[in-house]
């Protein structure tokens, strides 16, 4: 079947917001439509090879950013963080991999999220539940919470000045290496792990300082790093508006890469429609239910010319499933010869409640999955081309563990998210340092 931008529009959908008011809907749409892109088509093909290297072992694949990205933490100090850590966890793991790693941001546009239920309860009224920002008010109560279409716009508008900043702070310099800001390492510094990790950090510094000093010239001027941005395509409707066509080609021009989620990726479903007509590099989420058969019938739809870059395999399983889960995934698609670039989302499939039926996440079922998932891999002869986190560079208290031990009691102190659980700053760098001497044991 013709495949078209508004295709998706005849196949069944989940979790699509039901507004009051179709002609509201209709002219924001329609304004959206007229916006320019807000990426450009040349980015988007530079992140599909970067990818297809990923999937062959020469590259190394960093995603990360919030699970829900608000429009409030479009301001100077939650970017620049976030994309502080973004870089400097980058750095360790080049040191690690020994092959270049492309940054990929859960941001610039990750406002929309799937619930799995559909109300909530706050104090004695039932509401619908929070959908994310591109969609509904966070504040509990019926009128917030109802769908408002001009929430689309302003997304588009926050992904926009988001990414200018980003794209800003790159030019002016904010990557360089010696900028003495890119190492300030905050509480990690407190922790008795620290001298392990100074010492791994100091060798990364003395191996720039050396490479430089070989090649008489600095390196370390990132300043022309690249940066992608990434979200959940769910709400069909804003991304079906800010599709635009090439002479060949239609583009997702809202970010370099989309993904499907876990819940939305049915075979015969609206969203993989969707998906199927974009050159965007996509992400399929897939959870421990998933048969092996749906995924490979999955991958001939989305990518039928079996093109390197195209797809980014995001599996999370959990650390008490990856073992059983993952290698019979693998078998099927190396039986088939599929390709496609394997990354691990270690976040998503370790979600626990605290002792009070706060959402959590434990650094050591985290790092476990990872070690796991890499193992696995290389037991079998493929290759893990990237990790998918939920982080921020702020210091909050959201997942349980790692070498600043945050516990059950702590979670209250700085508890933000309006979603899942991020790994706060120290524990993003730490996991960064484990995952570089997991690599630097050779991944392959
Ligand atoms: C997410 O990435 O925040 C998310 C909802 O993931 P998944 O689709 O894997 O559950
Ligand atoms: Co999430």
């Amino acid at each position: 079947m013709k495949w078209t931008p508004d295709s998706w529009q005849k196949f069944p959908f989940k979790h699509q917001p039901v507004y009051p008011d179709d002609t509201k809907v209709q002219k924001v749409l329609a304004q959206l439509q007229k916006l320019p892109p807000l990426i450009f088509t040349g980015e988007i093909d530079s992140l599909e090879d970067q990818i297809a290297q990923a999937g062959q072992g020469q590259r190394f694949i960093l995603q990360g950013g919030d699970c829900a990205e608000r429009f409030i933490d479009c301001n100077e100090k939650a970017i620049k963080s976030k994309l502080k850590i973004l870089l400097q966890m980058s750095v360790i793991l080049t040191y690690g991999a020994r092959v270049p790693v492309t940054r990929i941001g859960r941001i610039a546009g990750q406002y929309a999220k799937p619930r799995s239920e559909e109300f909530e309860t706050s104090g004695e009224i039932r509401i619908p539940s929070y959908k994310g920002d591109l969609i509904n008010g966070y504040e509990p109560s019926a009128d917030s919470r109802m769908p408002d279409p001009e929430r689309l716009l302003q997304g588009y508008f926050y992904a926009g000045t988001t990414l200018n900043y980003i794209r800003a702070m790159l030019k002016g310099g904010f990557a360089d290496l010696h900028n003495p800001f890119q190492w300030n390492l905050h509480e990690i510094e407190k922790t008795s792990k620290w001298p392990e990790y100074k010492a791994f950090l100091n060798r990364i510094l003395d191996s720039i300082d050396f490479i430089e000093a070989l090649a008489n010239t600095p390196i370390a001027t990132l300043n022309t790093v690249d940066f992608f941005t990434a979200h959940e395509g769910l709400v069909l409707n804003y991304e079906q508006a800010l599709t635009r066509s090439t002479r060949q080609d239609f583009y997702n021009a809202g970010a370099h890469m989309l993904w499907i989620g876990e819940r939305t990726r049915q075979l015969d479903g609206a969203h993989v429609e969707y998906f199927r007509g974009i050159r965007n590099p996509i992400g399929i989420k897939i959870g421990s239910l998933a048969a092996a058969e749906t995924i490979t019938e999955l991958l001939k739809k989305l990518n039928p010319s079996n093109k390197w870059g195209r797809i980014v395999l995001i599996t999370r399983f959990g650390a008490n499933k990856v073992k059983n889960t993952l290698p019979r995934i693998i078998e099927a698609i190396l039986q088939e010869n599929l390709r496609v670039t394997w990354c691990c989302d270690p976040m998503h499939g370790n979600t626990i409640q605290s002792w009070d039926g706060q959402k959590t996440r434990n650094f050591q079922a985290i790092q476990s999955e990872i070690s796991q998932t890499f193992d696995i891999h290389r037991e079998m002869g493929s290759y893990l081309g990237g990790i998918h986190f939920e982080l921020t560079g702020e210091n909050v208290s959201e997942c349980l563990g790692g070498a600043i031990n945050l516990r059950d009691q702590d979670l209250q102190r700085n508890y933000q998210t309006w979603c899942d659980p991020r790994l706060n700053y120290a524990q993003s760098l730490e996991m960064a340092f484990l995952l570089a001497q997991k690599l630097k044991g050779g991944n392959v």
